[in-house]
C-alpha cells in the first residue's frame, strides 16, 4: 500500500474533527478533545511559534483521506528531537496505515528539520500503538503520569534513541 502524506487542508477540517473526537480515538490521544474551529485553524495557519513547532498532515490512500499526522520539533535539551501525533480513521484501522505511516516519520521528521530523534508520549494501556513503537524500534524511557479526562493516567515515553533522554523529564510527573 502506498501511502500520500501531505499538508492538511482547510477541506479535511470536519473529517479530521470527526475522528479525532471519536471515543474509540480520542480515548488515546493525550489531549480531551478539539473544536472544529481548532482542526480548521491548523490547516490555515502556519506553523506555530518556538518553541514547540507543529506542522499538521492528512494521510491518504488513493486519494481517500484515511488518516492524520502531526510532526513537531522540539528544541534542547538535550538535544533537537521530534516528535508526532497519530490516528487512523476507525473505519480504516487495523488495515495497515498506521505501519506504515509510523515507518514513514523517521524519514518526514529528517527532511522536515534534519532531526533524527523522536521521542513520543503513549498511555500505557494502548497495548497496539505500543507494541508498534516497540517493532518499529522505540523502546520506553521513562514512565509518567499524563493528565486525561480530569484524572491522571498512566503513560510511557518512548524514543528511538533511548540514550538520547535518560533521565531527562519533559514536565509529566514520573512514577
Ligand atoms: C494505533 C494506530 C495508529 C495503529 O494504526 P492501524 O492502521 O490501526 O494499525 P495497523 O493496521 O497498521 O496494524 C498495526 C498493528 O496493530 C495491531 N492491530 C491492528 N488492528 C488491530 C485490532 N483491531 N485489534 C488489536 N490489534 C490490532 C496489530 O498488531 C498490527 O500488527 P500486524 O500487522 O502484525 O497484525 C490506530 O489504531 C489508531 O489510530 N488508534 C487510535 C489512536 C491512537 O492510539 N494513536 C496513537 C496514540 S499514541
Amino acid at each position: 500500500m502506498k501511502l500520500a502524506v501531505t499538508p492538511l487542508r482547510p477541506e479535511h477540517a470536519p473529517r479530521v474533527h470527526a475522528w479525532e473526537n471519536h471515543p474509540d480515538v480520542l480515548r488515546w490521544l493525550l489531549h480531551d478533545g478539539v473544536t472544529l474551529d481548532e482542526v480548521a485553524a491548523r490547516a490555515a495557519s502556519p506553523p506555530t511559534p518556538q518553541p514547540a513547532e507543529v506542522i499538521h498532515h492528512v494521510i491518504e490512500r488513493a486519494d481517500v483521506p484515511v488518516g492524520y499526522l502531526a510532526l513537531s520539533a522540539h528544541p534542547p535539551p538535550p538535544c533537537a528531537w521530534g516528535s508526532f501525533e497519530l490516528f487512523v480513521g476507525p473505519e480504516h484501522q487495523g488495515e495497515g496505515v498506521g505501519r506504515e505511516a509510523l515507518a514513514r516519520v523517521p524519514g518526514l521528521l529528517r527532511d522536515w528539520r534534519g532531526l533524527e530523534v523522536i521521542r513520543i508520549g503513549v498511555f500505557e494501556d494502548n497495548h497496539r500503538a505500543v507494541a508498534l513503537y516497540k517493532e518499529l524500534g522505540y523502546a520506553v524511557t521513562e514512565r509518567c503520569w499524563f493528565p486525561k479526562g480530569g484524572a491522571e493516567r498512566r503513560g510511557l515515553l518512548m524514543s528511538n534513541n533511548p540514550d538520547a533522554f535518560a533521565r531527562r523529564p519533559i514536565g509529566f510527573r514520573s512514577r
